[in-house]
């Protein structure tokens, strides 16, 4: 017996949506195909977005979506995406399989598509291979209500009232596909580029974003924060050089030269690609430790803005596209990390999983006009319920399982936060390939009046295909004992579940009070 301890009167910080955040980048099938067919495709969709994707990410709740990349954004000339289409310019897509970019998705494009979905925008600017002035300019196009040349040009373009842009990035990976830069050299940069986003809207007040460090680089964090933390305000209203600083994560199984097959794994597989998913708690901690000693009270955050898995691609596809299929070892990657990044929502404000439609660890995966939920997508939707909840004083008992010792793994991770209802939300990973648990909740004196579930669970290399589109699926879960202030349940092997606990009114009304 696992036990599960929950302190519903202790919470420890805010769970920002944004965590649970996505990814679309000019790669591949992700925005052409994926996204947008155009209002002419068979494709039944709404001003060229496919009406099949844009739902099934309403239903999952989608927070926010950043764009157009990636190395993408670094060669991204925005004015070439924007007028009549017949009109833009065409050019080489030369990071993701050197393909003809005809620019028909643009901002208006993007924009639309945030409006449909109904979330936040994360627009990723240029600085490896574009001007200030651009830059300036592309805020001043999407964000400007007055009269001012780029505030008309979008009007002569259709849009009369500017776009909220949540977020804005400046670059991408300079350490890397942005311009293999120097993090001394970057941080001037940053400052520079950045004093031209301006507020336009001091309602709406964009944040901006730093390129940070990939996975252990703590030199180039330092570096950051050294050059760059400017201590004013409080997020998300800061008026410092930045609001966040991005992470960049990905877990392979084996390594770039040969990273592993998605969906071919044996049981050895499984537990060393997720005991590497581990590194990305190691990395948020000991940079979080060195933004810490900058700013204590984390008026910035440790923006997540790539990770997920990194597979070889699909047998027959194009290597530059990134194409790979989805198992339940993704749904287990998937709930880890959203567990860790709740369990460090104080400094993760962010996170965005790479990427959003048939692209890394998709969500969706698309193929002509049929479109497929993955198990990451139904575990997404199932964490759902943490949005905006406060995170939960709990630990549970785990112990270390796996087959060689470099590569054990705890065999179960959780995180639980409150919603303003008062209603207690468990997400937890069962990662043995072959054990089920017992599990004892206990909410410390506060009495249960109900508790209901949904799991996602499956063979270890289970996965949805266009012919078999429902192998893996959120599933409900109403296998609980409940006894006064304990609810005690098995979770089976290889899954992520949700648990809702509802108190009885006079506990919830205690923890209220004590909060
Ligand atoms: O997500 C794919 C690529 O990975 C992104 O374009 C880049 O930022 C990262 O290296």
């Amino acid at each position: 017996m696992f036990k599960l301890v929950i302190n519903p009167s202790k919470e420890k910080g805010h769970i920002n949506p944004e965590i649970q955040g996505h990814f679309s980048e000019h790669l591949g099938r992700c925005i052409y195909e994926g996204v947008f067919v155009g209002e002419d495709s068979d494709i039944p969709n709404t001003k060229g977005m496919r009406n099949d994707v844009v739902e099934a990410l309403k239903e999952m709740k989608i927070p926010v979506l950043r764009w157009p990349g990636g190395c993408f954004a670094d060669e991204y000339h925005w004015k070439d995406g924007i007028g009549p289409k017949e009109n833009r310019k065409k050019m080489i897509n030369t990071n993701w399989g050197g393909v003809t970019e005809d620019n028909s998705f643009g901002t208006h494009e993007f924009m639309e598509l945030a409006e449909q979905l109904g979330c936040k925008t994360y627009v990723n600017g240029n600085i490896g291979s574009g001007t200030v002035q651009e830059m300036s300019e592309w805020v001043e196009y999407m964000t400007f209500d007055g009269v001012s040349p780029m505030a008309d040009l979008r009007r002569a373009n259709g849009r009369e009232k500017p776009w909220t842009v949540d977020y804005f990035a400046v670059g991408n990976e300079t350490w890397g596909c942005g311009g293999n830069m120097v993090p001394e050299y970057y941080a001037s940069l940053y400052k520079h580029y950045q004093t031209f986003v301006k507020q336009f809207n001091p309602d709406k007040k964009i944040k901006k974003l730093a390129v940070g460090p990939t996975d252990k680089d703590y030199n180039w964090t330092e570096t950051m924060l050294r050059e760059c933390f400017r201590q004013q305000g409080t997020f998300p209203q800061n008026f410092g050089y930045m609001d966040g600083l991005t992470l960049h994560y990905y877990t392979l199984p084996y390594d770039w030269d040969k990273k592993g097959s998605a969906t071919k794994f044996n049981d050895k597989e499984w537990y060393m690609t997720l005991a590497k998913t581990f590194a990305m708690e190691e990395f948020i901690e000991k940079h979080s430790a060195i933004m810490d000693r900058y700013d204590p009270d984390c008026r910035i955050g440790l923006m997540v803005d790539e990770w997920g898995t990194w597979y070889d691609v699909e047998e027959g596809t194009n290597p530059g596209f990134l194409y790979q299929q989805n198992t339940i070892r993704d749904a287990l990657i998937a709930g880890i990390n959203l567990n860790i990044f709740n369990k460090h929502c104080n400094r993760v404000k962010m996170a965005n999983i790479a990427q959003l439609v048939n692209v890394l660890q998709a969500v969706i995966l698309t193929e002509g006009p049929k479109m497929i939920k993955t198990p990451t997508y139904y575990v997404f939707k199932m964490y759902s319920a943490h949005q905006d909840n406060a995170l939960l004083e709990s630990s549970i008992d785990t112990e270390p399982i796996g087959i060689e010792k470099k590569y054990m793994v705890p065999n179960l991770t959780e995180s639980v936060s409150k919603d303003e209802r008062g209603n207690i939300h468990i997400t937890l990973t069962n990662l043995s390939a072959t054990d089920s648990y017992e599990i004892e909740t206990n909410l410390l004196g506060n009495e249960i009046e109900s508790v209901s579930g949904e799991i996602v669970a499956g063979a270890i290399t289970a996965h949805n295909t266009f012919d078999d589109p429902d192998v893996v699926k959120e599933e409900t879960f109403d296998a609980f004992k409940t006894d006064g202030d304990k609810v005690t349940f098995t979770i089976p092997a290889s899954s992520v579940m949700h648990i809702k606990v509802t108190l009885c009114q006079k506990s919830a009304q205690d923890v209220f009070s004590r909060t």
